[in-house]
């Protein structure tokens, strides 16, 4: 029987790796860095499968000249660099990871938080250039975290994750979302409030929404201006859901108090990088051993269920399997 060919963009944790060539000839792309559009084009082209990563960007274009493609399968829970109503127009499953990566986001989403109230970085870079200020009733003074106001924009299962965290810190937590969670505001103790209440009344204002064209910028300059001067900004969503060159004006212009953001790449000479105030972090929010294997095994799992013609168990477009069903060839 001939395997089903995959190509696998980024080195994968070993064991997920071996149990997916247990199923498919697989070819792993070497490098660090992504492979080019081109490498990219030609591979789907010839393969039954993909298991992709977020910095993958697989258009509208690439489903013309797919002609053995059964699934995608992305390790991540974002998939916003997928044209998946292509995918799906072919019949196409596109897989992601929900929910394996929440609590994992959600520490770092409080790790970048307090790193930011209470000015961790800024400090520990001071004592490491050699800067040792005395103990002094307002040096490196930031913000208290307990007993404050953390706003959550995006109610999700990250956004649920870091309302259950701010629990510890006896804080008041508002959370704004398309959707109200009746149930989390009775058990959690939040409350709902509408986006520019929310600005407005929060000490702390953390992302967790999905990036699409509406949300894009959805923290943009007259956003940052409706926030309080103290307010520390986090955001462990996609890059792209803040406007980063407002972000930096209003952190110099002292808009707002900190920032702590966990984009996509930025450009090295992104104003934000200089600023004492803001610390970025490369995009590694689920950057934790165990939830970046969980997350390759969940990917493998998705795609070896794509190939074999079964539902995937976490889909991004499960319409495939109710508007034109899935391509169910038999592999031989
Ligand atoms: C995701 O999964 O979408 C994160 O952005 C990366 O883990």
């Amino acid at each position: 029987m001939t395997q089903p060919t995959v190509f696998v963009t980024r080195q994968i944790p070993q064991p997920a790796l071996e149990r997916l060539r247990r199923h498919a000839a697989v070819e792993v792309w070497p490098d660090d860095e992504p492979p080019d559009r081109q490498t990219l084009i030609d591979q789907v082209a010839e393969v039954d499968g993909v298991l992709s990563m977020l910095t993958d960007p697989i258009t509208a274009d690439f489903f013309e000249n797919t002609p053995r493609l059964k699934a995608i399968s992305q390790m991540a829970v974002g998939f916003d660099n997928i044209a998946v109503d292509a995918a799906t127009r072919k019949g196409i499953p596109v897989g992601h990871t929900p929910g394996i990566l929440t609590e994992t986001t959600a520490d770092f989403a409080w790790a970048l938080l307090m790193a930011a109230a209470r000015r961790v970085v800024e400090a520990h870079n001071q004592v490491q250039r050699g800067v040792w200020q005395p103990w002094g009733p307002d040096v490196l003074t930031g913000y208290d975290v307990h007993g404050a106001t953390l706003g959550i924009i995006g109610f999700g299962r990250i956004g649920q994750a870091m309302a259950r965290r701010a629990q510890g810190f006896d804080m008041r937590v508002l959370y704004f979302d398309r959707d109200r969670y009746p149930l989390q505001e009775a058990t959690l103790g939040v409350q709902y409030a509408p986006f520019d209440t929310l600005l407005t009344e929060s000490d702390f204002v953390s992302l967790h929404v999905y990036l699409s064209p509406e949300n894009r910028h959805m923290i943009s300059r007259d956003q940052l201006k409706r926030m309080k001067q103290t307010a520390v900004l986090v955001n462990t969503a996609r890059g792209a859901v803040v406007d980063n060159d407002a972000l930096a004006e209003a952190l110099l212009a002292g808009e707002i108090a900190a920032a702590g953001v966990d984009p996509e790449p930025i450009p090295v000479d992104h104003p934000l990088l200089g600023l004492p105030n803001a610390i970025v972090t490369p995009h590694i929010a689920s950057a934790s051993k165990n939830t970046r294997l969980h997350m390759a095994e969940m990917a493998v799992d998705n795609l070896i269920a794509g190939l074999e013609g079964r539902r995937m168990p976490n889909c991004a477009n499960p319409e495939v399997y109710t508007a034109c069903g899935p391509r169910m060839e038999i592999i031989n």
